[in-house]
């Protein structure tokens, strides 16, 4: 399982006045954590409660039927091409920057077992995406279209791109090339599926973007390059099942979700998220949009003002260390680190003895784990000698299994810091509302009335 260490938030260890007493603040909270983790347990399955995502790692029936569709079409496609942003993209980028072998994308057949490279598309840079398409063999590639509205202009415009240059090149036969994950009745990209008959994989009700790693949004593209999905689940199962636990002792989810909260109180609401593993790097892009996006509130569940939400910060160890680390040590001290930490790397890469007898000898004979170790360690220290707050998690291997733990925590201390905010964390009205102007400035029917306002707010 995961480790969670909170030492160093601890006023024994950086003092009182930018610390606190862990032990004392989870026995004074124990009862009021305990209800949250049965509430939020026991609506799971209450519709409407957006709690859905919490039973994604019991869905075995959608780890055969996405298995099934991965092994149908094995070794017929060189490239996987995701369209998706936000939550449709995020969790996807995170695990297979993890777990796929590192540079996957240059390596060859053979080396990728006959998986196919895979892209993703979050953006709407012409350039980028122009660039990316002149280099695909298109015939060859299958396109994963994902979105849970149906509507979002910067996937859908990518889409009907792909659509018709897939159409130009394949004719009729081009729908073998596209898969769509979408919700099960609404939105227009269903609409399309069921007319076109195309592949399609569903989207649950109540199943939030941000949450929706482990629904088809996440799984069907990781099957798809081979990765294990059936281990990912297992990890979020055994997570599930700990984090079901009320007592917050016993609840590492929970210890972090009440640190942030009341350290958030003492003016630290900058939540720094730090893993020391390259290939951890995007859990951090897809941390950052699940805090922000459910934290970030104006008005808490009784209808008063609050403008609440801790501000999510992406970093890197040991490359933010020459970037980032001056101000985290010497600036303000707003922020609470989360390192993530990995026990066991998968290789060990030994530091040649060269350059004998040079300010850099030192090195020769070390691993770079060593190194790794070192600096995760000597950041650490320095954070407290500042008496800078900061915690650790660590994960024993960077694999399925602890991959899915990893997000799925922090998933539930994220509905537990919502609890604690009294929020509703899984609404998203600011992003709606940029949607919709987008919407309306774009041309779409209906939205004529706010388009007019809008261009006269552009042209003031
Ligand atoms: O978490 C969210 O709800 C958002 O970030 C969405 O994932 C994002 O806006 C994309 O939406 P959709 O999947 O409807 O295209």
């Amino acid at each position: 399982m995961l480790e969670f260490n909170w030492k160093n938030a601890d006023e024994a260890v950086i003092g009182k006045e930018h610390g606190i007493n862990v032990k004392n603040e989870f026995e004074n909270y124990k009862s009021k954590v305990a209800n949250i983790i049965s509430d939020i347990y026991s609506n799971k399955n209450i519709s409407g409660k957006w709690l859905a995502w919490m039973n994604l790692g019991y869905n075995e029936e959608l780890v055969k039927e996405i298995n099934e569709y991965a092994k149908s079409i094995k070794g017929k496609f060189d490239n996987l091409l995701v369209l998706g942003i936000g939550g449709s993209a995020l969790g996807g980028i995170a695990v297979t920057e993890a777990l796929l072998k590192p540079y996957w994308n240059v390596l060859d057949k053979e080396q990728r077992n006959d998986m196919p490279r895979i892209f993703f598309v979050d953006n709407i840079d012409p350039d980028q995406i122009k660039g990316l398409l002149d280099i695909l063999n298109i015939k060859k590639t299958l396109v994963n279209v994902i979105t849970k509205s149906g509507s979002t202009a910067e996937t859908m415009s990518a889409f009907m791109i792909l659509k018709d240059m897939l159409e130009q090149d394949l004719g009729s036969d081009y729908k073998k090339n596209i898969v769509a994950t979408t919700d099960v009745t609404k939105g227009i990209l269903r609409q399309i599926s069921d007319k076109e008959g195309l592949k399609s994989f569903i989207v649950p009700d109540d199943v939030g973007g941000r949450f929706s790693v482990f629904s088809a949004v996440g799984l069907l593209p990781f099957a798809l390059v081979g990765i294990d999905i059936a281990k990912i689940l297992k990890g979020v199962r055994d997570m599930d099942k700990a984090l079901s636990n009320t007592d917050i002792n016993n609840n590492i989810a929970a210890q972090n979700a009440l640190i942030h909260y009341l350290m958030d109180k003492k003016g630290k609401n900058i939540s720094v998220m730090m893993p020391y593993s390259g290939r951890l790097k995007f859990v951090s892009d897809w941390y950052v949009q699940l805090w922000a996006e459910s934290l970030g509130k104006d008005k808490d569940l009784d209808g008063n003002d609050v403008n609440v939400g801790p501000t999510p910060i992406k970093a890197l160890g040991a490359t933010d260390q020459h970037s980032q680390i001056q101000l985290y040590n010497e600036g303000p001290n707003d922020k609470l680190i989360n390192f993530i930490r990995v026990k066991e790397f998968d290789n060990t890469l030994e530091i040649p003895t060269v350059f004998q007898n040079t300010g850099i000898s030192y090195l020769g004979g070390k691993t770079v784990n060593d190194l790794n170790n070192a600096e995760a360690d000597s950041t650490r220290v320095a954070l407290n000698d500042y008496k800078r707050p900061n915690v650790t998690i660590t994960v024993p291997k960077v694999n399925e299994y602890y991959l899915g733990q990893i997000l799925y925590m922090l998933e539930i201390q994220t509905a537990i810091a919502g609890a604690l905010y009294n929020i509703d964390t899984f609404n998203q009205p600011g992003v709606e509302q940029a949607k919709n102007y987008i919407y309306a400035l774009m041309g779409r029917k209906g939205y004529e009335e706010s388009a007019k306002t809008l261009k006269q707010k552009i042209n003031t």
